[in-house]
C-alpha cells in the first residue's frame, strides 16, 4: 500500500494535500479507504466460514437509522439457485465464478412483524419505510465490502439483479416488504485489480449552498485527467449505432449514454406488490 498521499493522487489523478496524515492516528484505515478497487476476477479458493462471520460481524456494526435495523443478507449457496441467478445476467460472468454470492436487502418486514407482535400501529408506511431499509442496507453492504477488502478479499456489487428482481425474489423467496438493493460477489482478487479515478471534491462537496454554475468545465477537467490515466478504447464505446463513434469519449459521454437507456421499469411495481406504499 502507498503513502496517503499516493494512494489519493491515484484516486483523483491529481494531488492532495493529506501529507501531514501520514504518520497520524488511523493511517492504516484511511489508507485502506483510499485503496478501495471493485473486483471481478476470483481465485477458485472457498473463503472460510470463520471468516465470512466476521465480514457479517463488521457489516452488521454499520450505524443503523433509529437503531432499527432493516437489512437482510441472503448467502446464495445452493448450486441450483446459484445457476438461474448467474444465467439471468450472462454478461456478468463473475456472478456465477465469484466463491460467495450474497444479496442484500432491504428488510421493513422485520419491524412490522415486531408491531403485530407487541401490539402497536407501523404508522409510517409511506416512501420513508422503504428509503430507510434501502439506506441501512446499503451502509451494511458497505462495511461489509470495507471489511472484506481488509480481510484480503475482493467485491464487486451488482445492482443488475434489479434488472430481474422478480426472478430475483422467486429464486431467494423474499417476502412483503424485503427488497433487493445488490448482490455481491466475493473472493480472492485474482489479480490487483485498478483504481477508478474519481470526480474530485470540488465538483461534489458544496459550502452552505449547492452550485454547480462551474459543472461544465470541471467535467471536461475530469474527463481529460480520467482519459489520461485510462482511455476508454473505441470497441468499448457504447451504443454506436445510436450514437455514432466519439473522436474523444471520456466518462461523461459514457455515462450518458449508459443512462439514456430505461430499464427497471418494474422496480415501483414490484415494490408496490411486495406491500410498500410509495405516497
Ligand atoms: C450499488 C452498486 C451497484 C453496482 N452494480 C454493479 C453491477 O451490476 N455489475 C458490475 O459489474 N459492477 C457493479 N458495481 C461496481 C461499479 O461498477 C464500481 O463500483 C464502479 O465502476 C467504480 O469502481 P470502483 O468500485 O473500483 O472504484 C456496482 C457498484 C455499486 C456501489
Amino acid at each position: 500500500m502507498g503513502t496517503l498521499a499516493d494512494l489519493a493522487a491515484q484516486r483523483f489523478g491529481m494531488d492532495v494535500d493529506v501529507a501531514e496524515f501520514e504518520a497520524g492516528p488511523g493511517a492504516d484505515v484511511l489508507a485502506a479507504l483510499l485503496s478501495h478497487r471493485t473486483h471481478r476476477r476470483f481465485l477458485d479458493d472457498p473463503v472460510a466460514e470463520e471468516t465470512l462471520n466476521l465480514l457479517y460481524a463488521c457489516a452488521l456494526s454499520a450505524p443503523a437509522k433509529s437503531d432499527l435495523q432493516q437489512s437482510a443478507i441472503i448467502r446464495v449457496q445452493d448450486p441450483g439457485r446459484r445457476r438461474a441467478i448467474a444465467e439471468l445476467m450472462p454478461e456478468m460472468n463473475w456472478i456465477g465464478t465469484c466463491p460467495v454470492f450474497l444479496l442484500f436487502c432491504g428488510d421493513s418486514r422485520r419491524i412490522r412483524k415486531l408491531c403485530q407482535l407487541r401490539e402497536h400501529p407501523f404508522a409510517n408506511d409511506h416512501l420513508d419505510a422503504f428509503l430507510n431499509a434501502a439506506v441501512d442496507t446499503a451502509l451494511v453492504m458497505q462495511n461489509f465490502i470495507t471489511a472484506a477488502e481488509a480481510a484480503g478479499l475482493g467485491c464487486c456489487p451488482i445492482s443488475v439483479v434489479r434488472n430481474h428482481i422478480d426472478r430475483i425474489a422467486d429464486i431467494t423467496s423474499l417476502p412483503d416488504h424485503v427488497f433487493p438493493v445488490a448482490g455481491l460477489c466475493l473472493g480472492y482478487p485474482a489479480h490487483p485489480g485498478f483504481t477508478s479515478t474519481r470526480l474530485p471534491p470540488e465538483i461534489i462537496v458544496h459550502t452552505d449552498q449547492y452550485d454547480d454554475s462551474r459543472l461544465p468545465e470541471q467535467i471536461d477537467a475530469y474527463d481529460q485527467r480520467r482519459n489520461g490515466i485510462y482511455t476508454i478504447p473505441p470497441e468499448k464505446q457504447r451504443m454506436t449505432a445510436a450514437y455514432g463513434k466519439a473522436d474523444f469519449y471520456g466518462w461523461s459521454e459514457d455515462k450518458t449514454r449508459q443512462v439514456s437507456v430505461r430499464e427497471r421499469d418494474d422496480l415501483t411495481a414490484y415494490l408496490r406488490r411486495h406491500g410498500f406504499c410509495l405516497d
